[in-house]
């Protein structure tokens, strides 16, 4: 795309309808350019001196290089950057959603940056909203990011049909949501049936939904937790994969026991990852 002249890109913009943001990564070009819908923004290339950085990485031996497109349409906008270089193929590949800060984003891609806790390829973070900070972390530590505008769509499987198709071309094995604020359709759920999980923050059945750790606070439970559970249709109802208890300490506030939380959060999910990929390794061998 970097050689590219202005005709060719304009060209490009009347093809994309709808939802993506910005893209840095010729792949994401070609899904793209195969129907994706209204919205990529804008092209920009990563700065010169990102090339060949990981950064935020626990791993010192990271060393892939980073290249960066995106575009500018009128409607919307998606956002990709991109690692160029190829990783081990074995590797399965692994698409975190995410809506918010990302930090359980940052913990599986530290987890997976030496190949040692976590062996799989963070491939690509698909973000539903364009101001999120995890966007700056997959910047960071050079993950392909695809930033959609669901708002855009017709209905949320017109958005997740749109959603398929990158993940597709991506080769996406499997699907981690990581404070993905949205329920998933069928659209998704079918594509990657077991092969899409998700963190909540309390112990489930206990406290679905957005407001976990406060509502564990006023009703006045003695220990929460975090469950990894297989995504379903419903709010945080999948069958439970794994749990860890936090306590809850008297003087908790909701910051307090957040923090706490989020800290079991990123030693549980990487690792449950790590065990869903080996089951699936031996199960397929
Ligand atoms: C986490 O607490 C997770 O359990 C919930 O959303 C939060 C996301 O936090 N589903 P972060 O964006 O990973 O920091």
């Amino acid at each position: 795309m970097r050689q590219w002249d202005e005709g060719a890109i304009e060209s490009m913009h009347e093809v994309m309808n709808v939802g993506i943001h910005e893209v840095m990564n010729e792949g994401m070009h070609e899904a793209m350019s195969e129907g994706m819908n209204e919205g990529m923004l804008r092209t920009m290339e990563m700065p010169s001196d990102d090339l060949g950085k990981i950064h935020g990485s626990t791993c010192a031996d990271a060393q892939p290089s980073i290249n960066a497109i995106s575009l500018r349409s009128a409607e919307a906008r998606v956002e990709v950057s991109a690692k160029s270089e190829p990783k081990e193929q074995s590797l399965p590949r692994i698409a975190v959603f995410a809506s918010g800060s990302g930090s359980n984003f940052q913990a599986i891609v530290d987890a997976a940056a030496c190949g040692q806790r976590l062996k799989a390829d963070i491939a690509l973070l698909v973000c539903d909203k364009p101001q999120a900070r995890v966007i700056e972390r997959a910047k960071q530590a050079g993950v392909q990011t695809a930033i959609f505008e669901p708002k855009k769509y017709t209905s949320r499987e017109d958005y997740e049909q749109d959603v398929l198709r990158l993940l597709h071309k991506q080769r996406i094995d499997w699907v981690v949501l990581a404070g993905y604020m949205r329920l998933v359709t069928p659209v998704l759920l079918r594509a990657y049936e077991g092969r899409m999980v998700n963190i909540h923050p309390s112990l489930l059945p206990a406290f679905p939904g957005m407001h976990a750790v406060r509502q564990a606070l006023d009703y006045g439970v003695k220990v929460t937790g975090v469950t990894v559970h297989l995504v379903d249709e419903g709010m945080d109802t999948g069958p439970i994969l794994a749990q860890q208890v936090v306590a809850i300490l008297p003087n908790d506030t909701e910051d307090t026991l957040s923090a706490r939380i989020q800290q079991a959060e990123h030693e549980l999910y990487p690792q449950v990852v790590q065990n869903l990929l080996s089951a699936e390794l031996l199960a397929t061998s």
